[in-house]
């Protein structure tokens, strides 16, 4: 997980441009009042967006990374979310400002990688489209796979017809609706290739069955970009306390409580954007005891070592945790 040292913190943009992608994917082009060079991104990354509604979304930035004097995001009108994208798409209009932190990345490209597979589904093709255009620049081996119900439902894909430079590389499978007749996951991830990588993100459904698919890979070789939490079996919750090494405060999270709930309840500021484990930004480093990992950002190498914790859905399975606060 990579996060720029040189990032906006609440960094208020400009929309320069929205322009409607399909019926239900708008893009909206974020620049500085004085058109001066952003901070520089990496293939991957997102932008938290403060909503004025009183939410933060993230979304991924689609184009070339690097530096540029522009972000642009992708945003899908999704009638079942939870206001972020009806807000994006109701609300901001070009002239408007709006808020941002970031760039940060927890979809970073390997650099070890010998070759890659990409796999974007829906409105998921996003950051795959920024890994696409870099891993091209570095004349580096790569497929790519877009998914969607349609070519009209799927956006950029004039551009990725006739347009991308990776164009050759891309794969689309257009399934109306019914999987059985999209990507055959399981054929296409089925042999183990030394040094291959496997980056996926979309829709919950082609996540959870490219995760299946890709269950025997080295668990180091495939990477997931999650914006929603997907539900996780997890253990009841139990009551545990942490002891806060640099304050010195002994502390008790009931099973009805975060740890964020109960450090947010004793005067600490908690950085958080998403609030359900898969931004990373609460991050929190661990001392001692076991915690009880239920993030989606950590990868299983990450959680093993047991020295960081994202503190806003993790709990304990130790009775006690020593946190670095
Ligand atoms: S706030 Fe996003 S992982 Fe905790």
């Amino acid at each position: 997980m990579s996060n720029p040292m040189n990032t906006l913190d609440r960094q208020e943009l400009l929309v320069r441009a929205v322009k409607d992608e399909t019926p239900l994917i708008r893009s909206f082009e974020l620049v500085l009042d004085s058109g001066a060079e952003l901070p520089p991104f990496e293939a991957g990354a997102h932008l938290a967006i403060h909503l004025g509604n009183g939410l933060t979304r993230q979304y991924s930035l689609f184009d070339a990374p690097g530096t540029g004097c522009s972000y642009r995001v992708a945003v899908l009108k999704d009638a079942a979310s939870r206001g972020g994208s009806m807000y994006m798409h109701d609300e901001v209009q070009v002239g408007d400002r709006i808020r941002v932190t970031g760039p940060g990345n927890n979809f970073p490209l390997a650099e070890e990688a010998a070759t890659s597979v990409l796999i974007g589904g829906g409105i998921g093709v996003t950051p795959i489209l920024s890994m696409a255009l870099e891993l091209h620049r570095q004349g580096a081996e790569f497929e790519m796979h877009y998914c969607a119900r349609s070519a009209e439902d799927a956006a950029f894909v004039d551009w990725l017809r006739s347009e991308a430079p990776f164009r050759d590389r891309v794969q689309m499978h257009f399934d109306g609706g019914d999987p059985a007749r999209g990507l055959d996951v399981q054929a296409l991830l089925a042999e183990v290739i030394e040094g291959r990588h496997l980056y996926c993100c979309g829709p919950g459904g082609l996540m959870d069955a490219v995760e299946a698919a890709s269950s025997h890979w080295p668990a180091n070789a495939v990477h997931f970009e999650r914006f929603k939490a997907s539900v996780v079996a997890t253990a009841e919750n139990q009551p545990f306390s942490v002891y806060l090494s640099r304050s010195g405060l002994e502390l008790e999270v009931p099973a009805d409580k975060s740890v964020l709930r109960v450090l947010r309840e004793n005067g600490f500021d908690i950085n958080t954007l998403c609030e359900e484990g898969v931004c990373g930004s609460c991050l929190t480093d661990v001392l001692d005891g076991e915690p009880e990992h239920r993030d989606q950002i950590l990868s299983a190498d990450e959680k093993s070592l047991n020295d960081v914790m994202a503190v806003c859905c993790s709990r304990a399975k130790s009775s006690r945790l020593v946190l670095d606060l």
